[in-house]
């Protein structure tokens, strides 16, 4: 066995050359889907004189063109300031606010049309439609409650709110104010909220009794109560709770109301009907919100989004990459609660006057059907989610959307790589083969798509991104900050050479850790105030092919090194799901003795497949074709279900830890934290009948395997 091992070692290890950032690639190219005539006919950006507009000698008075597509109380007079570089300003001297570019601006010509088209989870239960007339007197309502509670500009106000229209109109009613929302994930714990609300601290924090999750109801307030408990801790007192009711006129918790600081939203609204509230002219630069992501280690960030950069790089990517009309109709699933549902359920959308759809509950609640049945109902054209989705829809209704009459003229991925076997059944089977699928690679520092093609000019390629969004100037750089060649076949760091208006502007109360996390790598001289010094890294793995398109690896630490080699668990993951059995692949590293790492692979089958011996050596023999025997899994596990994030990311350190006999850490965010058990059980007990069972691990193995993955 071990002399096997290192056969392969020696034959397969010439990557003496090869930098710290260089990833194993292997991937195939894949062939090019061309958008269909009639989305080319009909869409906003086909005149390719677009891509010389946004050319790199034009940078950055580019941006003018995203700029325009709002309302400006003030004209700006510099589009890039960098004089405090990298803390870029955009558009300095600008003055607007965000709920008037989303809101009352499209009264004059669309009060009646459909802004937001609820769908509560129960199917039993009609949508609830609401017109920009009706979101401007429920923003302007709410304004004028948060403004009688105390709330002004610059005030951080912390939200943790369900998928109800009620979020947007909180949201939008505080950057009315121009307050600072910083809205956290519904599913997050009460701690985890409460640790946001220290970190940015607010005084009010805005949720909602119950909300729907999977049929059941859910008691949300209590989570408010440990929120301001936890925050307490930290040294910050929530001074006024504000609950929003999810079913009128009753109370859908538990927890008692606290008498002086808890207050029923619509109690408080009673005396304000009717109320306008004046927009507050902010200046571009100050922040519209702040939405935190989780670092590898400590504090949370906060990353701050500016009003006018943000809104404009928003509005300007809906309308080219998103291919928004007003008279679309649009569904992104994603969650508020992340950038996605920010920049792409609200933000974007809503400030060009567009329909977007917001659906409650869980995709295939009460079964994998129930997406196509809103897209049928609600005539929705544009369609937006997650690989995580689409595979989860792909495993338990593969042949659900043929059953319903909708026709979407344009899909999104977002959030991960998509495995081209996934991409296809994405195209084929939800697209019908009739819409575009454009695959937008960014993150919540960035704000809005910066890696994506544009639907119309940029042919698809299944698993690539696509080239750099407009007026974005991607590279790829290793270790050194030497550019590698696009078309070598090597990866590396990819970085935006660039600033744009949608990049954050700092992390909240954490200016030194924005400049050493993105932009200390690669900068060589940190006095410079010439952009050209400052290149963003993003901290993404990926490789450039001849044709420009990048794809994504994954996180520069999502690699397993074996033997010197290191892969990309996405690489691994998408040979497994090559397999036509698999639904879902997850590879972790264990620690060996003699390869430093070796991969194992979990997998979980489509539904009505047995395990077998016979998948398992598929999925050997598809990696082993793929990508090399270096990269062969010591170990296929067949599981009923992988651990997930409650926003369906696989959580790869838990699986990690258990290959590795560690402790799987802290498990209170998943969507299903009772199968970890069951995956422990299973794993553990076949390694000990195999006599696997590792030595005690290092204190640093033990760090590097329950850090795995990005969550
Ligand atoms: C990953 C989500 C491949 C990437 C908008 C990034 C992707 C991280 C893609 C950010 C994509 C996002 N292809 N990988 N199209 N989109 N990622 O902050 O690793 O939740 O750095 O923002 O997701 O995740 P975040």
């Amino acid at each position: 066995m071990a002399e096997e091992v290192q056969g392969q070692t020696a034959e397969e290890s010439d990557s003496s050359e090869s930098s710290e950032a260089t990833i194993a690639v292997h991937w195939r190219e894949e062939g090019y889907y061309q958008p269909p005539p009639k989305f080319i006919g009909q869409a906003n950006a086909s005149d390719p004189a677009i891509l010389g507009r946004f050319a790199e000698e034009n940078f950055p008075e580019c941006f003018k063109e995203y700029g325009d597509l709002l309302s400006w109380d003030h004209y700006w007079h510099t589009t890039l300031d960098t004089s405090e570089a990298p803390f870029w300003k955009w558009f300095v001297g600008g003055k607007l606010n965000a709920s008037y570019n989303c809101v009352d601006r499209h009264l004059e010509k669309h009060k009646n049309k459909a802004a937001l088209i609820w769908v509560p989870e129960p199917e039993d239960v009609p949508h609830v439609v609401i017109t920009y007339q009706e979101l401007y007197r429920r923003v302007n309502e709410f304004a004028a409650v948060l403004q009688a509670a105390g709330v002004k500009a610059g005030d951080r106000i912390t939200l943790h709110m369900p998928m109800v229209p009620e979020l947007p109109v909180t949201m939008l009613a505080c950057a009315r104010l121009g307050a600072i929302h910083s809205q956290v994930f519904g599913g997050f714990s009460g701690a985890a909220c409460g640790h946001r609300i220290a970190d940015s601290t607010s005084k009010i924090l805005i949720t909602m009794d119950s909300y729907y999750r999977s049929g059941v109801v859910q008691d949300h307030k209590v989570k408010a109560d440990e929120a301001v408990e936890a925050a307490r801790k930290e040294g910050t007192e929530v001074e006024k709770v504000l609950v929003w009711r999810r079913f009128p006129g009753q109370y859908s918790s538990e927890t008692p109301m606290v008498e002086g600081r808890d207050f029923f939203v619509d109690e408080l609204l009673a005396d304000h009907l009717g109320a306008v509230v004046a927009p507050v002219s902010m200046p571009a630069e100050a922040p519209l919100f702040l939405m935190y992501t989780s670092g590898t280690t400590g504090r949370p960030k906060g990353c701050q989004h500016s009003t006018g950069g943000y809104l404009s790089y928003v509005a300007g990517t809906s309308k080219y990459y998103q291919d928004i009309h007003p008279d679309d109709t649009y569904w992104c699933m994603a969650d508020i609660g992340w950038i996605t549902g920010h920049s792409y359920i609200v933000y974007g959308p809503l400030a060009l006057g567009t329909t977007s759809v917001i659906y409650e509950g869980t995709p295939n609640y009460p079964d994998a059907g129930r997406p196509w049945r809103i897209a049928e109902r609600l005539g929705v054209n544009i369609f937006h989610t997650s690989p995580t989705a689409i595979r989860m829809l792909r495993k338990v209704g593969p042949d659900e959307p043929a059953k319903y009459d909708y026709h979407f003229k344009h899909m999104t991925t977002v959030g991960e790589p998509i495995e081209p076997e996934v991409w296809r059944w994405y195209y084929k089977s939800v697209g019908k083969g009739e819409a575009v699928i454009v695959d937008t690679w960014w993150q919540t520092e960035t704000g809005g798509f910066i890696g994506t093609g544009l639907p119309a000019l940029n042919a698809m390629k299944p698993g690539s991104c696509g080239p750099a969004a407009l007026g974005i100037y991607l590279n790829i750089l290793d270790e050194n900050g030497e550019p590698i060649p696009q078309g070598s076949g090597k990866a590396g760091n990819i970085v935006a050479r660039n600033p744009w208006p949608g990049i954050f502007e700092t992390i909240w109360g954490q200016p030194e850790r924005f400049v050493s996390t993105y932009y200390a790598k690669y900068n060589k001289d940190p006095d410079s105030k010439d952009w050209h010094d400052w290149p963003y890294f993003a901290g993404d793995g990926a490789v450039q092919a001849e044709d420009g398109y990048y794809r994504i690896l994954g996180r520069v630490d999502d690699v397993i090194n074996v033997a010197g080699h290191r892969l990309g668990t996405k690489e691994l993951e998408s040979s497994a799901l090559m397999v036509p059995e698999i639904a879902e692949a997850a590879a972790v590293p264990v620690i060996d003795d003699v390869r430093g790492r070796a991969v194992e692979m979990y997998v979980s089958l489509k539904p009505g497949i047995a395990p077998s011996p016979e998948i398992e050596a598929k999925v050997k023999k598809a990696i082993e074709t793929d990508i090399g025997k270096i990269a062969r899994p010591q170990n296929i596990w067949i599981v009923p279900d992988m651990p997930k994030t409650r926003s369906g990311k696989i959580m790869r350190r838990v699986i990690a830890a258990t290959s590795n006999f560690a402790d799987v850490g802290d498990i209170t965010t998943l969507a299903n934290p009772e199968i970890v058990e069951q995956i422990r059980h299973q794993v553990q007990n076949a390694k000990h009948a195999r006599g696997e069972v590792p030595r005690e691990l290092t204190e640093a193995e033990e760090a590097e395997i329950k850090s795995f993955g990005s969550e």
